[in-house]
């Protein structure tokens, strides 16, 4: 596909031409911050580094209004990694799950795979809308009464953001997917036991560690089950191994220092820009722009219907068949606006565009002036 054609005049480019929903765009005091003397390439366990992840997980606290008794754990791979963490150490015997896009899916399927746990129960709905647990499910089968109830907060796949509240009895845990909004939008993490998510998303630094907001219930079901011997879990899974260190400061093993710099900068930001309420407005204003720019459009339109369940963070945009949105995503990487291709199993005439706190909303109004430019020149 030849692109040479189109190139877009320079004046209408973003300022920060990164529209990624993942690895998103980090703010330059963020990369500054790396260059701090005798703290990228020194010992994880003493106190240079020590002190970052101390920030870290005091500036969440302040960010997410937690309660004294609850803890920021943090542990190495990511949320692929706490979805294993939680099957091990957080689900006693029996899930139920709601999915309605891939990654909701991918928890599912960890543990509908476990052998030591009875069959998950998996409640769907088609991406693009959203599914809420009930609190109900498996009530009529043979199986065990759910003592987890999964689901994600945001569904990163198709922009599709649900509502976060508790589900089922008091002894149930509720674990909530925020990987991508956890910082983007307002909460009250106190409905859930779990509320886990990965730096790359909102939090604008790099992959590779998991952080979960835990409830005294998560923590003290992780303590019990540490003990268990109907399943083999490795320290890494071992949610217990990684409260303890959390409580040192610390990760079970070696954790990317560039990642954990770059996060404590963006919670400090966030917190000196007004805390959780400034960061959602920030992101709702960034994102109403791309919607309302597709309810205008005479070729597009918001891939999520419903208004309620328009993401702030990931905005999906549907094309008509007579515009390619390939060809259009092809031609704004070719500019040097890059990741606005839709979720590659959506498999959608689509763009998606992340609208994280750290987006201006000045650079999502030039990305929709280039969109315009080019769309007549396709
Ligand atoms: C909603 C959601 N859950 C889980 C993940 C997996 O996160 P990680 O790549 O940090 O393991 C992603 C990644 O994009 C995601 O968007």
């Amino acid at each position: 596909m030849s692109t040479d054609a189109c190139v877009i005049p320079a004046h209408l480019h973003p300022a920060d031409a990164r529209f990624g929903s993942g690895p998103s765009r980090i703010r330059p005091d963020q990369i500054t911050a790396l260059s701090a003397p005798l703290l990228m390439g020194t010992s994880h366990r003493q106190a240079p580094v020590r002190t970052i992840v101390h920030r870290i997980r005091e500036g969440l606290s302040e960010l997410f209004s937690l309660p004294p008794e609850w803890s920021v754990t943090l542990g190495n791979g990511g949320s692929t990694t706490f979805w294993a963490v939680a099957t091990t150490s957080l689900v006693r015997r029996r899930v139920a799950h709601a999915e309605f896009g891939e990654f909701g899916h991918k928890f599912a399927e960890e543990t509908r795979r476990a052998p030591f746990l009875e069959p998950s129960i998996i409640v769907s709905a088609p991406p693009g809308e959203t599914i809420e647990l009930t609190g109900d499910e498996g009530a009529s089968d043979e199986g065990s009464a759910p003592d987890a109830f999964a689901y994600p907060h945001h569904e990163t796949s198709t922009g599709a953001l649900s509502p976060v509240r508790r589900i089922g009895g008091s002894s149930a845990l509720t674990l909530v997917d925020a990987t991508s909004v956890a910082g983007g939008v307002l909460v009250d993490v106190t409905q859930t036991d779990a509320y886990y998510f990965s730096p790359q998303k909102c939090f604008g630094s790099d992959g590779g560690i998991w952080i979960a907001l835990l409830s005294p219930a998560a923590q003290e079901r992780a303590r019990k089950l540490h003990g268990a011997t109907d399943r083999w879990m490795p320290q890494i899974l071992d949610l217990s191994v990684a409260l303890d260190n959390s409580e040192k400061d610390q990760t079970l093993n070696t954790p990317a220092i560039a990642t954990l710099i770059m996060l404590a900068d963006q919670i400090d930001w966030m917190l000196a820009e007004g805390g959780l309420p400034a960061m959602a407005a920030r992101s709702r204003a960034a994102s109403n722009l791309v919607y309302d720019w597709a309810e205008r459009s005479s070729c597009a339109t918001p891939f999520i219907a419903s208004p309620q369940w328009r993401s702030p963070v990931v905005v999906t945009v549907d094309f008509a068949p007579e515009v390619d949105a390939t060809r259009l995503a092809a031609i704004l990487r070719a500019n040097g606006i890059v990741d606005v291709e839709p979720y590659r199993g959506l498999k959608r005439n689509q763009l998606r565009v992340a609208t994280f706190p750290s987006t201006d909303t000045s650079d999502v109004e030039a990305l929709l002036s280039c969109i315009d430019w080019v769309l007549p020149r396709l």
